[in-house]
């Protein structure tokens, strides 16, 4: 069955690229022209980590801005995605401002990208919307270890576990929790037109899997190989999700309607690697 899922999910993910490039959303013209694709949120916490030669491993790079917004910044960067479309994408971008020597595009599973790679980064980072697509949090806590070197950084920046609970249907106005913290094994299936960065693309591919990770789920298998938590952070704000509870502000964030910031949208982490 899960060989059956990530199938789906490729399909669905091969055939978003190509909207995906064409989305307001992404904004890829304002990129070429030197636009940085980062949040404040990992601008402000990991961009002072970053600078020339840092070496940047860059997990579910999707077409690849936020992995080249790293190498503007100096950093050899190597972006790894599942979808062949994708890492296709990302290096024909990255060709276009003029960053290919210091950017490298691997097409791989992410389970597999430590085999794949064979060696180690100053930093591993991955971003807004990846965790669902991982059944299996121990084996993705597996890859991050291995793919830091001792006294690397491992950065996440990721949608609230809590978000993904709300009631986003009849009842989205009054917050009622209608999804499962606690997954299990078997994803969630979806069947829909469209894509979050354009609902009204018409997509060949409509079906995905996804699974619900609590913070337990994300933080353990990591803590249990040798990454020291430096800190958690939770923010009310939000980006990129088309969701009825919620509005955009004039700081550009997303936030809850009615003035609401009592629940948190995000999460960011930064995690070291004991030096042995
Ligand atoms: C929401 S995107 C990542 C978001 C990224 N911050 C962005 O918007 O540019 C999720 C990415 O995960 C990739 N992905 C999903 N399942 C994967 C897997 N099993 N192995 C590797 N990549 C995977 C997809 O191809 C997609 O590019």
């Amino acid at each position: 069955m899960l060989e059956q899922y990530l199938k789906s999910n490729l399909a669905w993910w091969d055939e978003a690229v190509g909207v995906h490039v064409n989305a307001d959303l992404y904004d890829v013209e304002g990129f070429r022209r030197g636009r940085d694709s980062l949040t404040a949120i990992e601008r402000d916490e990991l961009g002072p980590l970053v600078g020339e030669g840092t070496t940047l491993l860059h997990l579910q790079c999707h077409f690849g801005m936020d992995t080249l917004s790293w190498a503007r910044r100096g950093a050899t960067v190597t972006g790894v995605d599942f979808s062949g479309k994708a890492v296709a994408q990302a290096r024909r971008l990255a060709d276009d401002v003029g960053l290919s020597r210091r950017a490298t595009f691997v097409q791989s599973d992410l389970y597999d990208a430590p085999d794949v790679l064979d060696r180690q980064f100053d930093v591993v980072f991955s971003s807004w919307g990846v965790l669902i697509w991982l059944d299996d949090l121990e084996r993705w806590a597996d890859v991050v270890a291995r793919c830091l070197r001792p006294g690397g950084v491992f950065y996440l920046a990721e949608f609230h576990p809590v978000v993904m609970l709300i009631d986003d249907g009849e009842h989205a106005g009054e917050l009622r929790l209608t999804w499962p913290y606690f997954q299990g094994r078997e994803p969630n299936r979806w069947d829909e037109q469209g894509s979050y960065a354009d609902p009204r693309a018409q997509m060949a591919a409509t079906v995905t899997y996804e699974w619900q990770h609590g913070f337990a789920e994300i933080l353990t298998p990591l803590l249990g190989r040798g990454l020291r938590l430096d800190y958690l952070h939770e923010f009310p704000v939000t980006l990129g999700l088309e969701m009825p509870f919620l509005e955009r502000r004039d700081d550009g964030w997303q936030h809850l309607k009615g003035g609401r910031d009592d629940i948190p949208l995000s999460f960011s982490l930064k995690m070291t690697k004991e030096a042995r």
